[in-house]
């Protein structure tokens, strides 16, 4: 599993995968597009000129500064529609529930290059920089809470869980010894400790010491896993018959959680099979297509490191 990693510079706002969730989405002139992680508009720019001048692009992000991104789109492209700042999973349910249907829905999960980028959000192990994270910075909850108050068996937890860090315990513990002298208040305090928590030749194996230990902290600041997971139904609860919706993700646990619930949405009558008739009821909301994750291809990947890591998965609803 590859972490959803930007380096600084590296590969600023190139959309991953893009020609195949273009594709696969297959917007047309007159539809309702919601892009539900706007970031940089990177997807949107595309997927707002498939519309030609006709139809609606609704863009959400919990990041303010996705906004600023969102009228360049606009005014690039002319499209019509609107910026929602907000948790995808709270804001797909209320615009269903004020009778907005759509025909195409994007996610592209994980941290943009707007906010790796910019030291100061913290989200980089590679800049000295206040500890923080957040996703949407008005937040109450920053990586810097989190580190200084979670117990060791929490913070082991969490880099083993969404880190696969293989020495959680240890990077816990040494957290936690380090904190009773001083709190963490940045970035390069913790990689340091990270760095001397680990025996010396995991230190040069796979990528940065840090980089499971960062991704993790950022997954259980932002509480992405949970957002995903409500945010799926509200976004099917959202498409017409016939709509489309396509999920990035950059690591398995979120890949697990998009492979899940298409499969459930995929099923039919589960009545067991010697019951004469079906009592349950039960029809098929989304088809897959294609049933197998799409990856990126070599030449992507050689051009963008970050789509290394990428599974697209797209359904129609039936
Ligand atoms: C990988 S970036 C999207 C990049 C975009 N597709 C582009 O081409 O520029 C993911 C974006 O989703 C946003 N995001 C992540 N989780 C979110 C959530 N639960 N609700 C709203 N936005 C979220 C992040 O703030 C980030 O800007």
């Amino acid at each position: 599993m590859l972490p959803n990693v930007l380096q600084p510079g590296a590969t600023d706002h190139i959309p991953v995968l893009a020609d195949e969730v273009r594709q696969l989405l297959a917007v047309q002139p007159g539809e309702t597009v919601v892009d539900a992680t706007f970031g940089a508009g990177g997807h949107a720019r595309l997927l707002a000129q498939d519309l030609r001048g006709q139809g609606r692009l609704i863009a959400i992000d919990r990041d303010p500064g996705a906004r600023d991104y969102f009228e360049a789109v606009r005014r690039q492209t002319g499209v019509q529609g609107r910026f929602l700042r907000g948790d995808f999973a709270v804001v797909l349910e209320q615009l269903a529930e004020n009778g907005v249907r759509a025909e195409a829905i994007l996610f592209d999960l994980g941290v943009s290059s707007m906010q790796i980028d910019r030291p100061e959000r913290g989200f980089s192990y590679a800049a000295d920089a206040p500890l923080d994270m957040r996703m949407d910075p008005s937040d109450d909850y920053s990586a810097r809470e989190l580190v200084n108050e979670a117990s060791e068996r929490e913070l082991t937890r969490i880099f083993r869980q969404y880190g696969e860090e293989r020495y959680a315990k240890q990077i816990a513990r040494a957290i936690v010894r380090r904190r009773r002298e001083e709190p963490f208040e940045r970035t390069g305090e913790l990689v340091d400790t990270i760095k001397a928590a680990m025996p010396a030749p995991a230190r040069f194996g796979d990528g940065h010491p840090a980089k499971r230990v960062f991704q993790a902290l950022r997954i259980a600041v932002n509480d992405e896993l949970t957002a995903l997971e409500d945010a799926l139904p509200a976004a099917v609860d959202l498409l017409h018959p016939g709509g489309r919706i396509a999920v990035i993700s950059f690591h398995s646990l979120e890949d697990r959680i998009v492979k899940r619930f298409l499969r459930e949405q995929e099923q039919g009558c589960t009545c067991p099979p010697d019951f004469p008739v079906c009592t349950c009821g039960r029809e098929p909301v989304l088809r897959a297509t294609p049933r197998r994750a799409i990856r990126a291809r070599a030449a992507e990947t050689a051009a963008n490191p970050r789509a290394a890591s990428a599974r697209l998965r797209a359904a129609v609803k039936v």
